[in-house]
């Protein structure tokens, strides 16, 4: 499917939308992004993902030129454009444009990125058999130097760094810890534990980006009649667990069977754990149609 890409207001091919050279998160990962699952004509979890981001821009002090509301009608709009059923948008805004650092020196008109693309992050057997994880050698970045609240661009090579370690030792993802040694998240998702039916999840006091995927999954684990706890856990907990998965919006909810070579309970997907997923995908068909356009607010 080809992309389509709204590009500070100009609709184009993937191919032939351009940024400058001098773009601030190119240079310097000055910049925030988003990536939103489309399901079935609808966009989910379109209104909380648009508040992270515009929490972000406060955060950094961003001078937007556009609003939330428009930002949300643009991108049902450019869905339109795009024509697909289930696919993945990708919304980056990045400070403005201008070589060095000081924000006070350079054009700060945000460049504003809407990529309506397919993603298929981790192969259809991954959710029925479930990965394999690795401990990574790299922590999450501390609060103090970078909130992990906000998806920042420039936060992710750490993440990326783990990603490789993931590669290099055939496993599906990496799981970091943060610099008091506490379980924290892996490189694109949040981390799920299942012990004597209470399902854990790291506290986000530990250094990890608050998942819409997360809150989401919490909320209908509570549903289900699980107790949901977010805690202080360490490699202990994964390994007298017993099932683990990971939640984010590429990778859905998807089974963690082991760590570093060592099973996770009986190293299967568990029963909580696929309960927690079939309720998911229930969840995913009730985001915001884009086939109808909406009036933008005054
Ligand atoms: C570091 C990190 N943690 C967790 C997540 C999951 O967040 P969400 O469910 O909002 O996609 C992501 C996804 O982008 C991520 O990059």
């Amino acid at each position: 499917m080809p992309k389509v890409v709204w590009l500070n207001g100009e609709l184009s091919p993937l191919e032939s939308a351009k940024v400058s050279v001098a773009d601030h998160a190119h240079l310097y990962g000055d910049g925030l992004f988003e990536g939103i699952r489309i399901y079935g004509r609808r966009v989910f979890k379109l209104d909380e993902h648009l508040e992270r981001l515009f929490h972000g821009t406060r955060y950094l002090g961003f001078e937007m030129t556009m609003t939330l509301p428009e930002m949300r009608a643009k991108i049902l709009e450019v869905c339109r454009a795009a024509d697909i059923d289930e696919g993945y948008i990708r919304l980056n805004v990045t400070r403005g444009t201008g070589l060095g650092l000081d924000p006070k020196k350079i054009d700060r008109r945000p460049n504003v990125m809407i990529m309506v693309g397919s993603l298929n992050l981790y192969a259809p057997e991954a959710f029925e058999t479930g990965l394999h994880v690795v401990s990574s050698s790299y922590r999450v970045m501390t609060a103090d130097s970078m909130d992990p609240r906000l998806k920042c661009i420039g936060r992710y090579g750490a993440n990326i760094l783990a990603k490789q370690e993931a590669n290099a030792k055939g496993a599906g993802e990496a799981l970091m810890l943060n610099a008091q040694g506490y379980l924290a998240e892996c490189t694109g998702d949040n981390l799920f534990l299942v012990q004597n039916g209470i399902v854990r999840t790291p506290n986000p006091a530990c250094g990890i980006l608050k998942g819409i995927t997360r809150d989401t999954v919490m909320g209908l684990a509570r549903e289900l009649g699980y107790e949901v706890t977010e805690e202080f856990l360490t490699s202990f907990d994964v390994f007298t667990a017993d099932e683990a998965f990971l939640t984010g919006t590429a990778a859905e909810v998807i089974p963690m069977v082991s760590l570093d070579d060592r099973a996770i309970g009986d190293g299967l997907p568990g029963p909580v754990t696929r309960s927690i997923m079939r309720r998911f995908r229930i969840e995913t068909t009730r985001g915001v149609p884009f086939d109808v356009a909406e009036p933008v607010p005054a």
